[in-house]
């Protein structure tokens, strides 16, 4: 247990005497009786935290200059005087309907040119110079007005900052990108040398030629379309920072974050870039209700935020209790499954379970997804589990601040998941994620951890370091991962990685350019497979989606392709590299083959699970700054699972852990 001498200091967002907990609050959909209602409701559940007023710019702000602050300073204020820390919205994720009437040019506007009109929501565009001002105005106003406000504890910036539109087409788009090109290149002929403009008549004698990559008659230039992706990516943390230097000018000491959408299907941002403006990393995650193994994607989504904070502890911002209304079928978690899925993220290192939203709305858009109050109210399956969750996370107070342990490293790179997915490649069928999470799959059912790794940050103290289609590398980036493996760690590439460098130029000579000494092949040509194709490997099983000529130069085969016209060329190789070794995989490989890859790199570099536990029992530890250590034992299967090697006080019950881990249930256990 932590050192009662030197406690983990709190941040404002969790003084409570457990994990935060709570949600976003939308009281102003609801009259003055309800609103009451909610502080006794939240008491029962021991809600501490809530994000409030994220689309209430309309009525904080009616008409433009006049402004109605009271129903916001009476909710604050028995928020307060609740207990209950709020992370204050800026208001900006919906402007208000005079402002877009006076100001139609702040409307986003799309690749094929159609204006995207008011009545949803995020209906502006990040480059528009008059909605940063109108924010910036509102913002400042709330921030002027709140900054002494005890219930003050984190400023919610906007809202899931690219949701819905992430690329933005319109004439001030257009000149925005233009100028961020100019402070990219600083002069035109350095721009044409890395879009390599030689090409179909692409050269540009001005900066002012230059225009987004919208809809064309075939295939635009793939670093045009990568630096648009940067730019995209770049102008949303721009605006975020537009706000962000409002809220230090007026409450400096007041920590500030905005909620990231970390998931596999979220690819537009690069959050790795983002993570410096953040105080505290903020996450939104979604399941889909479809996915069999959709608690395997929360994994994946958490040991990525938790990437992206640096091995920080993080916000779970938003999930939800039970369906969502934007999904083809909505249908319900089942029992037990939202506490399983908020301790999944909290054994992944969140510090704070939080939903969207507190209570069901009656109307709009949103009616028909689930929050922690539903429409029946008390006498719900949801809300005693609500319950049940809140007593959990105060249970958990121990675990606040420490860190999830892991000696595996995935290096991850959005830039790598844009460029290796642009058109007019080799394959349609390589997609940056698919052999990444097959390997975080693996890895996930064994009860061994991964960390996710931007490609500049160091690789000190991982015993595997996985590279998955990282196809776009820098020298820099592709020189650290050789010295990781010089250093002793076995260090895995996978096909179609370190082929161009940061511009999407072919790296000349032989592939995989950036990682051919490393690795100790060259690759001559490619073979990718046709939809469906699979090619037999010499140990009996077979790989699909890719093959290609590799050739030995230093390395040594372990399998090979065996049919025409690869027969006996290697399609997995190892090189020993100084204190370790550097493995290539040239295919991917069917389920028993990726296991048997995964026993020999774990085998290689003596790394073991967590414990040793029944199948479907997920498994993570935390650890403590003064040593002391909580196993996390989630079991998503329908029998009672026997979890061994671990011993100590459970968290949840209070009890010293029996070693089973019930049906569907969860246990954290306080390491003696
Ligand atoms: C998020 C959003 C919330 C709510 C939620 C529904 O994208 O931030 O405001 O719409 O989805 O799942």
């Amino acid at each position: 247990m932590p050192d009662p001498e030197h406690p983990v200091p709190s941040p404002a967002w969790n003084s409570g005497p457990g994990l935060a907990f709570g949600g976003d609050y939308n009281p102003e959909q609801w009259p003055a009786d309800v609103r009451l209602e909610d502080l006794s409701l939240m008491k029962e559940a021991g809600v501490n935290l809530l994000s409030v007023g994220i689309f209430s710019w309309a009525l904080l702000e009616p008409r433009e200059g006049e402004y109605d602050f009271a129903w916001l300073d009476e909710v604050l204020d028995n928020l307060a005087g609740a207990g209950i820390r709020v992370a204050l919205a800026t208001a900006t994720a919906a402007p208000p309907a005079w402002l877009v009437r006076k100001h139609p040019e702040v409307l986003p506007v799309t690749a094929e040119g159609t204006v995207l009109e008011r009545g949803s929501r995020r209906h502006y565009s990040p480059s528009s110079a008059v909605y940063r001002r109108y924010a910036a105005g509102i913002t400042r106003k709330l921030a002027e007005r709140y900054k002494d406000h005890p219930s003050l504890a984190l400023w919610h910036v906007d809202n899931e900052l690219g949701c819905h539109v992430s690329e933005f087409y319109g004439p001030e788009d257009a000149a925005a990108f233009r100028r961020w090109l100019e402070r990219r290149y600083g002069s035109i002929e350095t721009l044409n040398e890395a879009w390599g403009t030689a090409f179909w008549s692409q050269h540009y004698a001005s900066f002012e030629e230059i225009i987004p990559p919208g809809a064309a008659p075939t295939t635009l230039n793939p670093t045009q379309r990568l630096d648009f992706q940067r730019f995209s990516s770049w102008v949303l943390l721009d605006y975020y920072r537009s706000l962000l230097q409002v809220i230090r000018e007026v409450t400096p000491d007041v920590p500030a974050t905005t909620n990231l959408m970390v998931s596999s299907g979220t690819k537009s941002m690069d959050y790795f870039d983002w993570a410096n403006d953040l105080d505290v990393i903020a996450n939104d995650h979604y399941l889909a209700a479809a996915d069999p193994e959709r608690h395997i994607e929360l994994a994946f989504s958490a040991d990525l935020t938790r990437g992206i904070a640096g091995g920080e502890p993080w916000i779970l911002m938003e999930h939800s209790t039970s369906a969502v209304n934007w999904q083809p079928r909505n249908r319900p978690k089942m029992p037990g499954e939202m506490i399983r899925n908020s301790l999944a993220h909290v054994a992944r290192g969140a510090d704070a379970v939080m939903f969207f939203q507190w209570r069901q709305s009656y109307a709009g858009a949103e009616k028909f997804h689930s929050a922690m109050v539903p429409h029946g109210g008390r006498e719900t399956r949801v809300w005693r589990e609500v319950v049940e969750l809140g007593a959990a996370l105060r249970s958990l107070g121990p675990v606040r601040g420490t860190r999830v342990q892991s000696r595996v490293a995935i290096v991850f790179d959005y830039e790598a998941w844009w460029a290796s997915e642009l058109d007019s490649h080799p394959s349609e069928d390589v997609r940056y994620l698919d052999l990444l999470r097959a390997l975080h799959r693996s890895l996930y059912l064994r009860g061994i951890t991964v960390d996710f790794v931007h490609p500049s940050a160091p690789l000190d103290g991982y015993g595997l370091v996985l590279v998955c289609t990282l196809y776009n590398v820098t020298d820099a980036s592709a020189g650290a991962i050789a010295l990781a493996a010089e250093a002793g760690a076995t260090v895995l590439v996978t096909y179609f990685s370190g082929i161009v460098d940061e511009n999407d130029h072919i790296r000349l000579g032989g592939y995989p350019g950036a990682f051919r000494e490393l690795l100790g092949i060259s690759v001559e040509e490619f073979h990718p497979l046709l939809a469906g194709e699979s090619v037999k490997l010499n140990d009996g099983g077979t790989g699909s989606v890719w093959s290609e000529h590799v050739h030995l130069a230093g390395a040594e085969a372990l399998n090979t392709f065996t049919e025409f016209p690869l027969e006996g060329v290697p399609s997995l190789t190892r090189r020993a590299v100084g204190q370790g070794a550097a493995y290539y995989l040239a295919t991917f490989p069917d389920r028993d083959g990726i296991e048997r890859l995964v026993d020999r790199l774990l085998a290689e570099s003596a790394i073991e699970p967590v414990a040793d536990a029944d199948f479907g029992v997920e498994l993570t530890r935390r650890r403590a700054a003064d040593g002391s250590s909580f196993v996390f034992a989630i079991n998503h299967s329908g029998a009672d699972a026997s979890v061994r090697r671990v011993a100590g006080t459970e968290l949840l019950s209070g009890a010293p852990f029996t070693g089973t881990v019930s049906a569907g249930r969860v246990a954290v256990i306080a390491e003696q």
